[in-house]
């Protein structure tokens, strides 16, 4: 039977008890962890945010009524104890807070009943993700996930705290809006007063944040919920968090700066952690040609090394028609494989072909100095020498080597040297490294559009030295874009933005966009650079990876009270879920109807 709580008051959460109040009346609320009956005593774990506390009933001291009630409690269970605070008769338990105390007990609430969870409200339990998505609230309370939470909680607060020492004032920018250029697909909310209009969630606050600046803000802050209808991975989600800021009348360097020790407060306040400051910047280029990435993990090595030079003439076509069709032939040393089985060595060329690749070829590098190779029938020894040599390559290592298209061959052993790491236990979450990536392309290629598109977004001033570059080579063209990367992931992007009239109409052109369909798209801020825009740049963080990693976790869904699964889906609310006709109706939506009638036979 559930009591209420009238009548009494929390005087402290579980581990706000302590040896500082033995002998002291305490009342403390929460969730029965667990009950252990030994004879005339019961034990209870009592639960709550902060840990874990001992409750004693006795049945000398609470009665028998009390007694037989406390024989009745169950797993999550909520109950109210007054009592007096006791040093541990037991044994002391030190890997608790509260592990030298106890509460023993002089009356018991029972303020909820439980059922039997579906599963242990206990840290590192083996459950299925889907199930624990599915029952949130009680994967919730599990200590793991809370100390996520709370963690999340605090690193939001110390950011805000910060940047309003800094100058900058928070504003909120709207969720209905129109589409924002960052590149994904949109999600779009039909308007009931506009038949047949739609907004448009904000990818992210760019062009709001941007009118600020035009606005005389100066210094602006959002911790501001973002939505794109993008693929998820572990480090993607469909709605999702960035720290956002924008700065007046700076350059890279101020925006690089006030984000370093930003990112030093951060990780000495919540991991205790010192931050190297300055943080190591690298230019995109040189991230490529070392590390294969755009967002290299410098917690080791295994740089990638352009063997092009020594194969341009050897009898092995994969690598000299790779080097004919513009492309390059490149390797990685895992150092002290050179022993794996053909088996492992398929699956890394497996891995590899997953990324793009057409095959990967390998050198291992036997313990009597001897080489087993894929290739080596069609070198000569001077060629597969010069090979070793030039990859550092000794007994025992493996070498492996891909050739393609640039963009290919960076990508396949940018993704194999991380794996390979991962296998080989290189990745200690407990090492961070930070990295700057500066001087981004300013454009990619996009073969489905047959277009320039913007690396990063159209907004994005190029490099002075090669503002000219703009018509005549774009693919030269060097942006003041930066990435801030943390472990081998993106936690945080940004650029100095265009502020020139002039600049920002050549960018379009360049882009393959008319003046008709720029203003249409973006005319608001094009409008607002009219009356006087001061120089400005930005960055943003994703909220949800820069916890994950200060967490130590895998995937961001660790650090999200309610997040979505891979297909987008909420396995708590259902979401998304068909509506009322009603509702369509009053919103001018017909669903066409056959299609989803098909897509549901299909499933
Ligand atoms: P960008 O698109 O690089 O830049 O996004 C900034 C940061 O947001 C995070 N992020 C995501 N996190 C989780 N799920 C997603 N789907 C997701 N997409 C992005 C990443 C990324 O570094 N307006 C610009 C910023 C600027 O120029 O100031 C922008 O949104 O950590
Ligand atoms: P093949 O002649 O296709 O049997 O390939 C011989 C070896 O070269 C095999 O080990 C392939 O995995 C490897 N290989 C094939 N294509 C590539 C490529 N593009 N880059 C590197 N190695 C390759």
């Amino acid at each position: 039977m559930a009591e209420s709580m009238v009548g009494l008051k929390r005087t402290h959460r579980c581990t706000e008890v302590s040896s500082a109040n033995v002998g002291e009346k305490v009342t403390v609320m929460g969730w029965v962890q667990k009950r252990r009956n030994l004879g005339a005593l019961i034990f209870v774990d009592l639960r709550d945010r902060s840990g874990l506390l001992q409750i004693l009933f006795d049945e000398n001291v609470i009665g028998k009524e009390g007694f037989d009630k406390a024989y009745t409690l169950r797993n999550e269970f909520v109950i109210a104890v007054e009592g007096t605070v006791n040093k541990r008769s037991g044994a002391v338990n030190e890997n608790l807070k509260t592990g030298d105390i106890e509460v023993i007990a002089e009356s018991l609430r029972i303020l909820s009943e439980s059922e039997t969870p579906p599963f242990p409200i206990e840290e590192n339990i083996p459950t299925k993700e889907d199930i624990r998505l599915k029952y949130r609230c009680l994967d919730l309370r599990r200590p793991d996930i809370q100390s996520n939470i709370i963690m999340r909680s605090q690193v939001a607060t110390l950011t805000r705290a910060f940047l309003a020492n800094e100058g900058f004032l928070e504003i909120e920018t709207p969720m209905l809006t129109k589409s924002t250029p960052e590149g994904a697909r949109d999600y779009l909310v039909p308007s009931r007063v506009h038949p047949g209009k739609f907004y448009a969630l904000p990818q992210s606050p760019q062009l709001f944040k941007q009118m600020l600046m035009c606005s005389g803000y100066d210094r602006y802050m959002q911790i501001a919920r973002c939505f794109r209808d993008e693929d998820l991975r572990a480090d993607r989600q469909p709605e999702f968090t960035q720290i956002d800021m924008e700065l007046s009348f700076v350059d890279v360097d101020d925006v690089i700066d006030v984000n370093e020790r930003l990112l030093a407060h951060l990780f000495k306040e919540v991991l205790n952690v010192d931050v190297q400051l300055p943080i190591q910047r690298m230019t995109w280029q040189e991230a490529m040609d070392r590390f294969g990435s755009d967002k290299p993990d410098l917690r080791f090595g295994m740089e990638l090394h352009d063997v092009s030079e020594i194969v341009k003439n050897c009898g092995f076509s994969v690598f000299t028609s790779a080097l004919e069709n513009g492309g390059s032939v490149r390797g990685i040393n895992a150092k002290g494989q050179g022993s794996m089985p053909r088996k492992k060595i398929d699956a890394l060329v497996d891995f590899a072909k997953g990324y793009g690749a057409k095959g990967l070829a390998y050198i291992c590098i036997n313990e009597d100095g001897t080489y087993k190779s894929s290739f080596a029938k069609f070198m000569t020894d001077e060629e597969m020498d010069a090979l070793v040599k030039s990859l550092d390559g000794e007994k025992g290592d493996l070498l492996l080597f891909a050739a393609d298209r640039n963009k290919i061959v960076w990508n396949v052993l940018g993704a194999l040297r991380v794996e390979l790491a991962d296998k080989m236990g290189l990745l200690d979450k407990n090492d961070y490294k930070f990295l700057w990536v500066t001087e981004f392309p300013q454009f990619e290629w996009s073969d489905e559009e047959e277009r320039w598109v913007a690396m990063h977004h159209p907004f994005t001033m190029p490099m002075d030295e090669d503002l000219d570059k703009l018509e005549s080579d774009p693919g030269a063209v060097r942006a003041k874009a930066y990435d801030i990367v943390l472990n081998g992931t993106e936690i945080g992007g940004g650029s100095v933005r265009i502020h020139q009239a002039d600049i920002q109409s050549r960018m379009f052109k360049a882009l393959g966009l008319t003046e008709e369909t720029a203003n249409e798209k973006f005319g608001f801020l094009l409008d607002a650079f009219k009356y006087g825009v001061p120089p400005h740049a930005g960055l943003a963080y994703g909220l949800d990876r820069l916890v994950m990693l200060m967490a130590k976790r895998d995937s961001i869904r660790d650090v999200i009270a309610f997040p979505k699964v891979k297909d987008a889906s909420c396995l708590l609310t259902n979401a998304p879920d068909v509506v009322d006709e009603k509702q369509l109706k009053e919103l001018s939506i017909d669903i066409a109807k056959e299609e989803t009638e098909e897509k549901s036979e299909e499933n």
